[in-house]
């Protein structure tokens, strides 16, 4: 009996010995992870630990302490926050919003303090929720908010899911009791991503990441807080029973020795001059920070300052913000436009009461496409709150309500483009809307011209983007169709066009004519026909006309077109204004000859065809194909170089032409015999 129970203690006393060594492994990883940003396990090895901790924790529940770190996964619901009072008040800081107020902020303070110059911890100024931690005797017992500065609500089991708080503090010269104050945030990106997650729920989107953070911790659950991604960086002392150091420079190394996570930007700066020239790094830097800031601080370093300066009601007088340019702003919707961009897709784009944000006026700001609209239920007249972020198009966060006056009607795409008027087409699994006119809009003349000429469709040697802008600037071209009908002259009225490069560029534009159908239809610029739908198509329909006229039904039995790309096909080919393009291209004697090898023979190879009158069995269309196909060419009037002159129903004057000329005259007969299938 005595050995059994002698054999239990001592297995007891194993198990706690491994339980704290564990807790202390786990921690100190944690530290190197979230604090230090210098992991020295692979995470799999952490998780290892952890999971043993867990294990053993599980078959040993005596064991289990507050400060374990398998207690950071978040404990019950609470019904609602208690109260927190805080040992000594939260205060605020007083702000400046340009040089001028700063220079003001460092004269007072040196006058007061009667020195020349002073040194200034200058800090990032964090956009996110202060908390208050209380540790007593090195542990973790209470976390709270700032509510009005004297008490707030008590977060404790919220706060204990952050591993960047310190459940238990590191190293052992803490006082019995310290109050560690900073700020918690959210990195940019994690507040991305929770927006994504939270529309895909249909839940409201946080406007900022200052409001992800705010509203993460300030969950009754604290399970959902272990699962948002918050961080926290110290900035300060609350309450303690002993001075800690002498510098608030200091006090920062304090804090970092025992587990807290200071933020690496935090500097030393000499005079108000240090204190502009790290706001105008941290300014530059602004976009590159994981976090949002929106200003830095800077407190007078020496804590004996600190002291004979003191607190006004509000803030201290040692301290003071000096904010960036806000980036966030509200302003009234004048009007929401459908704006056409260069590859045909529309955006809805709302015109806006001009109002300065992050530095810059912003009259518009983009609203992605109709669903945002929808989801996010922007009316013309409405006031709604803005973002601008670095150089990223202003955005709309989101509408006040209550400052609706009148509900204006819910905003549509319109359905047909508002540059060209063709049809705008959406398509059942993208957001996206787009105007199909994509050979004839305004909105996408340059895109398509460059397209059209790009190496992999027609190949027209020299017209990059500088020179079809000049071409479709001067009016020289408004459609891929007019390329062709460019001449020498004009051209060397362009500027940087010299007669050499005016003569190479029609040189490689007359080449263009010959083709392949496959590029030809890559060319063209089809949504969603690249380069092997195009040689797919061309496979599947030798003639264009063919294509042209077939149905989406017909489409998708070409092999790797699916419904999509069908309807893409059609509707480009249904639209008149495309259309048009295609015939000019066609009558500019762009021809894709059959390849070699697929089609049989070329008898009629050099030949040259001119077509008059009306053929019963061919339309003008087929009869020219029919002769291009088997090698000859058409051209539009009768001279000494023309081979046959084919006449049709009532034949205008290129029969006399011809006759005169002693050209050889076809029939329909004859020209169907020249030109039988066999
Ligand atoms: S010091 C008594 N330092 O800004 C001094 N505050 O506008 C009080 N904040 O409530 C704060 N970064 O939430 C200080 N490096 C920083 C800060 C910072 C962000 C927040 C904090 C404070 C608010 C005052």
């Amino acid at each position: 009996m005595e050995t059994a129970l002698t054999m239990a203690s001592v297995e007891q006393a194993a198990a706690e010995r491994r339980a704290a060594a564990l807790r202390e492994q786990i921690e100190f990883h944690n530290y190197r992870y979230y604090v230090l940003d210098d992991p020295q396990v692979s995470d799999p090895d952490y998780d290892a630990l952890l999971r043993e901790l867990q294990a053993l924790e599980a078959s040993h529940p005596e064991l289990i302490t507050a400060d374990s770190p398998t207690q950071r996964v978040g404990a019950k619901p609470l019904e609602a926050f208690g109260e927190a009072r805080h040992g000594v008040p939260m205060l605020s800081l007083d702000n400046a919003f340009d040089e001028g107020q700063l220079r003001a902020f460092d004269r007072r303070v040196r006058e007061r303090l009667d020195v020349d110059r002073l040194a200034y911890v200058a800090e990032p100024k964090l956009d996110g929720l202060s908390v208050n931690l209380r540790y007593e005797r090195g542990l973790l017992v209470q976390g709270s908010t700032r509510g009005d500065g004297s008490a707030g609500e008590d977060v404790t089991a919220n706060v204990r899911t952050l591993r960047t708080i310190p459940l238990r503090l590191r190293g052992e010269s803490w006082p019995e009791l310290i109050e560690v104050r900073g700020e918690v945030v959210i990195r940019k990106a994690d507040f991305e991503r929770l927006n994504v997650l939270r529309l895909e729920a249909g839940e409201r989107v946080f406007a900022n990441a200052r409001n992800a953070a705010a509203g993460s911790l300030r969950q009754l659950d604290p399970r959902i807080t272990a699962r948002r991604p918050l961080t926290l960086f110290t900035f300060g002392l609350g309450q303690t029973t002993e001075p800690i150091a002498d510098r608030q420079s200091l006090i920062l190394e304090r804090l970092r020795e025992w587990g807290f996570r200071v933020n690496e930007r935090v500097q030393v700066v000499d005079g108000v001059e240090g204190c502009l020239a790290y706001y105008h790094r941290l300014l530059a830097l602004r976009d590159e920070l994981r976090f949002e800031i929106d200003g830095a601080v800077y407190k007078v370093d020496h804590l004996d300052g600190q002291k004979r300066l003191g607190f006004t009601a509000r803030a201290p007088r040692w301290a003071i913000a000096y904010k960036l340019p806000a980036r966030e702003a509200t302003s009234i919707v004048l009007d929401i436009d459908a704006s056409v961009g260069r590859t045909g897709v529309i955006t809805p784009v709302a015109r806006l009461e001009p109002v300065q944000v992050g530095g810059a006026v912003v009259r518009y700001a983009t609203l992605h496409n109709e669903d945002e609209v929808w989801r996010k239920d922007v009316r013309i007249g409405d006031t709604v709150l803005l973002r601008r972020a670095g150089d990223v198009i202003p955005e709309i966060i989101g509408v006040m309500r209550e400052k609706r006056l009148q509900d204006a009607p819910s905003w549509r795409m319109p359905p047909a483009c508002p540059v060209c008027g063709s049809e705008v087409m959406r398509l059942e699994d993208a957001a996206a809307h787009r105007c199909i006119g994509g050979l004839y809009c305004a909105a996408q003349r340059m895109g398509a011209i460059l397209h059209f000429a790009s190496r992999r469709a027609m190949d027209i040697d020299g017209l990059g983007e500088k020179r079809v802008a000049q071409l479709v600037g001067r009016g020289l071209v408004a459609t891929v169709a007019d390329l062709y009908s460019l001449e020498h002259p004009k051209l060397v009225e362009l500027e940087r066009m010299a007669e050499r490069s005016a003569d190479n560029l029609l040189r490689a534009i007359e080449a263009s004519r010959e083709t392949t159908l496959a590029r030809f239809l890559y060319a063209l610029g089809i949504p969603e026909v690249g380069e092997v739908t195009a040689k797919r198509l061309s496979e599947h329909y030798d003639d264009l006309d063919a294509l042209m006229q077939a149905t989406e039904e017909a489409l998708t039995r070409v092999p790797d077109i699916g419904p999509v790309v069908a309807r893409h096909i059609t509707h480009f080919f249904a639209q008149p204004h495309n259309r048009e393009v295609i015939n000019a291209l066609r009558a500019a004697r762009v021809r894709w000859p059959a390849p070699a090898g697929e089609v049989r023979s070329k008898p009629l190879a050099g030949r040259i065809f001119v077509l008059t009158g009306a053929l019963a069995s061919f339309t003008r269309q087929e009869a020219q194909e029919r002769i291009e196909a088997l090698g000859g060419r058409v051209t539009g009037s009768v001279s000494k170089n023309t081979d046959y002159v084919v006449i049709g129903d009532t034949p205008g004057a290129k029969r006399e032409k011809a006759v005169q000329l002693g050209i050889k005259l076809l029939d329909e007969t004859g020209f169907r015999a020249l030109v039988a299938d066999d």
